[in-house]
């Protein structure tokens, strides 16, 4: 007879952006006339740049061509987009990354929940809290993250990092040694980031104690200030200890084209096994590889053309999160983050809970947000607003948001 994974039977509620829309669809249903503004989910709203969308027409025109048709992408991802990535992103930063090491994927979403699968069940994780969702609902699907306290909203076997004001929401090493470290910076859902020389010292704890850092570097093209560093290799020792996370989709609009890529450097061993073999025998077996089309895409990004675009648009998206940033500021609300991150975090005003002020906001003002509880418990009480707007419709937020 079969059985489930009783695992899935543990998770508690539904994944947070589902819940967030469904309440936004009911709320909706309820009152047709409202506008609502979405601030929710990190979604772009900027079409893609012309050098992007030149290549895609460029890829589609070849597949219709006997001659220049492809079928099947290499599982790893074709050798012009990785080599462009090692060249174009990891050399120029001064990091040790080569094309081969570059696995090619349909987004950072997907390789942030299966990348847990190389690991042993054994593993204890160490996450940030607040945290994005997807790596510790990815653990407990596998029956890594032991029982659920449902008045603390916390599993027995998971080691929590807590990110708050008082450590400008970049965690402290943990007391217990964890195995699997997960860390993203820039951050969401808090929008703070890392100095490098805080991040070297997680990445010689981790060579110390044979952990492996799991770093989601997806919000990097937002980084503005000079001493953040964009990838985990720019640390000295990170290509024995780190795995690093990338995503096309908010530097360059990719949410529904779908691209990422994985780095998984051949000098990372665990107990004398290459995890680099590990993570291309997977994608050999699970994975036909991102699309030929998309692929080309993602190598629009990295032209100088691509380039000059993709800037303007994420600093298009930055004039957003500094407008969200003072306007809250302006109306009396504690806010952080929106310097080199799309997400501004903000301290509910009356000690509402998150949902209550989710809630209140969608109400009032018809605007909606993510309620930070929703990424772990020591983002309750806080609140996270995107800048992946358009600038009016951010404006128009704010407006209605001061006025409450
Ligand atoms: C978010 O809003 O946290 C992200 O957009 C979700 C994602 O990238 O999957």
């Amino acid at each position: 007879m079969a059985k489930v994974n009783d695992n899935y039977l543990k998770l508690p509620g539904s994944y947070l952006f589902s819940t967030v829309a469904r309440k936004v669809r009911e709320f909706q249903e309820a009152n047709p006339d409202k506008q609502v503004i979405k601030l929710s989910i990190g979604d772009v709203t900027q079409p893609l740049a012309p050098a992007i969308i030149e290549s895609l027409h460029k890829a589609v025109d070849e597949m219709g061509k006997a001659e220049t048709f492809r079928g099947y992408a290499p599982d790893l991802g074709y050798e012009f987009l990785r080599k462009t990535i090692a060249e174009k992103d990891y050399k120029p930063k001064g990091c040790n990354v080569s094309a081969d090491e570059i696995f090619i994927s349909d987004g950072a979403k997907s390789d942030s929940a299966n990348i847990q699968e190389i690991f042993s069940l054994d593993n204890k994780i160490a996450v940030g809290d607040p945290v994005y969702p997807v790596y510790v609902d990815s653990n407990v699907m596998a029956g890594r993250t032991g029982t659920y306290d449902k008045v603390k909203e916390t599993w027995s076997d998971v080691i929590y990092m807590p990110c708050l004001a008082e450590n400008n929401f970049v965690p402290e090493i943990p007391k217990e040694v964890p195995d699997l470290i997960y860390l993203c910076f820039p951050n969401n859902p808090t929008g703070a980031t890392i100095k490098k020389a805080q991040l070297q010292e997680w990445v010689d704890y981790a060579n110390k104690v044979g952990a492996v850092i799991i770093y989601d570097a997806a919000y990097e093209a937002y980084i503005s200030e000079a001493d953040v560093p964009h990838s985990i290799y720019e640390c000295e020792g990170a290509r024995t200890c780190a795995i690093e996370l990338r995503s096309f989709s908010k530097n360059a609009g990719f949410t529904g084209v779908r691209l990422g890529f994985t780095v998984v450097p051949k000098d990372l061993m665990v107990d004398g096994v290459a995890l680099h073999g590990l993570w291309a025998r997977r994608h050999g077996t699970k994975y036909n590889g991102a699309p030929y089309i998309i692929q080309r895409a993602g190598e629009a990004v990295y032209s100088d053309a691509g380039q000059a675009q993709l800037r303007e648009q994420v600093a298009y998206y930055m004039k957003n999160a500094a407008y969200i940033y003072n306007g809250l500021k302006e109306a009396g609300y504690s806010v952080s983050g929106g310097v080199n991150a799309p997400y501004v975090w903000l301290r509910t005003p009356g000690n509402m809970t998150s949902w209550e002020f989710f809630d209140y906001l969608l109400e009032k003002a018809n605007v909606v947000g993510t309620p930070g509880s929703g990424f772990g418990p020591s983002g309750e009480h806080y609140f996270r607003v995107n800048a992946f707007g358009s600038y009016e419709n951010t404006v128009e937020a704010i407006r209605r948001i001061k006025a409450l």
